[in-house]
């Protein structure tokens, strides 16, 4: 395993420490050959169908997978401001902003779970694999449904585990096994269904004001050149967490299975491709 990519943060805080891991992350988050975040982010903008000349909200911005689709599909006329909590998350946004010259983003460090703007500021609020992090989703909805406009759209996607026929985390049960054996308590992953399933989260949209509220599943596929650079991505996102609360000697003996059990389910045999599902949460505030 890289070394640089080892290591456990300081504290026990669980903000806290999401915040100093994704800062860590944020040199190699979704820059390798894997495939994952970048389709799907691409894919949430597709479901939160953003316009030309909209005011989007990306909320856990992180490198850009939903922002910088949602900035092409804005166009100039538009503006899309990207918040996380991890600061070197939002300088990279920035900078790749930047090079790109792409004036109609933003991005600036902010908590998630409340953000701090006016209401009804935006068309669009979209959130790529990251409000599902977020505590006390019932409330997050009601946040988010004060600061859209009328007529504006939510958009939010969310690993998903199946528990049918057996439980998958990144379409893989060595890695459900390990969510099982080590995620209680740290809330990184949804051992069980994201925002609670389409069961809770359509009636805490629907309490939060939203209509038109769908929650639907659909596969995703994880690239990768070789089982080995599938092994090294899971420590460049949240699973690095996890990772951090594996022994060293069972490390050893979890890595094998990851990577026999990926090369065994890979859908092709000259690369990996592991199909996964992928939660999409889309709902609409009504017109006045
Ligand atoms: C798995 S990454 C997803 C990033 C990006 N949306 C994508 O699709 O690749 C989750 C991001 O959410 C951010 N995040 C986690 N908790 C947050 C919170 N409470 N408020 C704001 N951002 C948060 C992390 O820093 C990280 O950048």
């Amino acid at each position: 395993m890289d070394d640089r990519l080892m290591g456990r943060p300081e504290t026990t805080d669980a903000r806290r420490e999401a915040q100093l891991v994704f800062d860590q992350l944020a040199p190699e988050y979704d820059r390798s050959d894997v495939e994952f975040f970048g389709p799907i982010g691409a894919r949430l903008v597709a479901h939160a169908e953003v316009t030309p000349g909209d005011a989007v909200l990306d909320v856990g911005c992180g490198r850009g997978a939903v922002l910088f689709p949602a900035a092409h599909a804005v166009g100039e006329g538009g503006k899309v401001t990207g918040i996380d909590l991890s600061r070197a998350m939002v300088e990279s946004v920035l900078a790749e902003a930047r090079d790109k010259g792409l004036q109609q983003v933003n991005a600036m460090v902010m908590e998630g779970a409340e953000p701090a703007f006016p209401p009804e500021s935006f068309d669009v609020i979209t959130g790529g694999m990251s409000v599902h992090m977020l505590a006390d989703i019932p409330r997050v909805f009601q946040a988010y449904h004060r600061l859209l406009r009328p007529g504006g759209r939510l958009a939010l996607s969310a690993p998903v585990t199946v528990d049918d026929p057996a439980p998958e985390v990144f379409g893989l049960r060595s890695i459900a096994r390990l969510c099982a054996a080590h995620n209680a308590g740290s809330g990184i992953y949804p051992y069980a269904e994201a925002f609670g399933g389409a069961r809770q989260a359509l009636p805490d949209l629907r309490a939060a004001g939203f209509t038109e509220a769908t929650a639907r599943e659909e596969p995703a596929f994880i690239t990768a050149d070789s089982p080995e650079s599938f092994l090294l991505w899971t420590w460049t996102h949240g699973m690095r967490r996890l990772w951090e609360r594996v022994s060293d000697r069972e490390r050893a003996a979890a890595e094998a299975d990851i990577k026999a059990e990926a090369r065994a389910r890979s859908k092709r045999t000259d690369r990996i491709v592991l199909p996964t599902p992928v939660m999409y949460v889309v709902a609409s505030r009504p017109d006045a």
